[in-house]
Formats: structure tokens, sequence, C-alpha cells
């Protein structure tokens, strides 16, 4: 079992949104997931009371209890636990990167989100993590995407693709549906689709020094 943590102390940065999309790209290629949400907000759990198909497994846990619930879940043969984190620099979101085998951080390309993920990062360096980043909320084309993706590539790993601003993911959680569910031809999808081979990829990567990669370009 690997867990993938959603971090960065910037709300609105898409954490939920690419937790619960992952989620679902994942379990569409064959594996199993189990979503913990730290938020009190609840994205994810009120995402899954308008579900109408089964799965993933969501449960809402706070700081003290993560590390017993991974411990348990490794028994259940999950693929993956996926850890949905508050949008503030936490005690939880602490633990949540601990517990991690691979940080994702999401990070819209404007100025503000490109300065909040710095603590989260210092966090991730400091407990030896792996990372990467994840452009989210994108024009479709634009040298703002661009410069972010440079200066991000500086500091870390980058996909190779970013997730675009588009309406499919705002409805599809509305309904209680990833994109890939939503609307599997769309555009919002393939991008989806291709983040998670990518991630995926980079969560069964055996190198535990996060540092020793960390300024490695993984295209
Ligand atoms: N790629 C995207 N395209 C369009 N809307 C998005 C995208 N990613 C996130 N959103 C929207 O942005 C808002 C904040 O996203 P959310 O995942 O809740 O952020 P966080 O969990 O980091 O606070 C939500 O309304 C969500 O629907
Ligand atoms: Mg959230």
């Amino acid at each position: 079992m690997k867990a993938i943590a959603f971090v960065t102390q910037k709300g609105g940065s898409g954490k939920s949104t690419l937790c619960i999309n992952l989620a679902i790209a994942a379990i569409e290629s064959g594996r199993s997931v189990c979503i913990l949400e730290m938020d009190r907000q609840a994205t994810i759990t009120d995402w899954a009371e308008h579900r109408d198909t089964e799965g993933p497994e969501v449960a809402q846990i706070d700081a003290t209890q993560l590390d017993d619930v991974v411990a348990r879940l490794r028994d259940f043969d999950y693929d993956y636990v996926f850890i949905d984190t508050p949008g503030v620099d936490s005690p939880g979101t602490l633990s949540a990167i601990r517990a991690a085998d691979l940080c994702v951080i999401p990070c819209r390309p404007t100025p503000a989100d490109l300065r909040a993920f710095k603590p989260t990062l210092a966090a991730i360096y400091r407990l030896e993590k792996r990372f990467a980043f994840v452009l989210n909320q994108t024009p479709p084309r634009s040298y703002r995407n661009r410069d972010a993706a440079d200066g991000l590539a500086v500091l870390g790993v980058l996909p190779d693709v970013n997730i675009v601003m588009r309406n499919d993911h705002q409805d599809a959680i509305g309904v209680g549906q990833g994109v890939t569910e939503f609307n599997p031809g769309g555009q919002a999808a393939r991008e989806i689709r291709q983040l998670w081979t990518w991630i995926e990829k980079r969560a069964q990567f055996n190198n535990k020094q996060g540092q020793a990669i960390r300024n490695v370009k993984v295209a």
C-alpha cells in the first residue's frame, strides 16, 4: 500500500478536487483506494454522499487518528490510501506528510499560490519525502503556465500534464463523480488519466530518499 497526501496550505488550490479525481482514475485503472479526509470542511465526504456508484471508501479522521488508521489500512490490502488535508498549516498536515510515500502539491499559476506552498515544502524537505507539484486550474495556454512551470521545475518535480480550469471538475463533484466518469471523452478526463499514470509511477518509485531526486524532472 502506498499513501499519497494532498498538501499545501492554500485553500482553493485543488487538493480535494485532485484527490477525488485521481482516486476515481486509480479505481478505473483497477486499483483499490481508500480516502482519508482530514479537513473539517468535508468536501469529499459531501461528494461521497452524492455518489450513486460504489467506492471509494471515504473516512473522516483527525490528526491524532492518522497513524493508527494508516497502520490498520495496511491489513486491508488497499493499493492506495489518499489523504486530503485542510487548507491551513496544521498538525494534521504535518502528520499527513509524515505518513505519505508521495506528497502532491496542487498549485494554481498565481503569485499567491506559488508563495503559499513554501512552508509545506519546507516540511516535506525536513521529512525527506518524495513530492510532486501539480499545476491546477490553469488557463488552456498562457505564458503564466510556462513561467509557473519553469519556477516549479527548479524546486522539484513537475508532471508532464497541467490540469486546466474546466467546468467538468465543478460539475462532476456536484453529482458525486470524478471527471472521468462524468465526461469520459472530455479533456479534463484525459488530463486526469495522464496525471494518474504519471503519479502512480512516481508513487511506486522505490528510492526512499526524496531529497536525492528532488531536482530531477521526470518526463
Ligand atoms: N481544474 C479545475 N477546473 C475547474 N475548477 C476547479 C479545478 N480544480 C478545482 N476547481 C474548483 O476550485 C474550488 C476549490 O477546489 P478544492 O479542490 O476544494 O481546493 P482545496 O481542497 O485545495 O481547498 C472548487 O470549487 C473546485 O470545484
Ligand atoms: Mg479541500
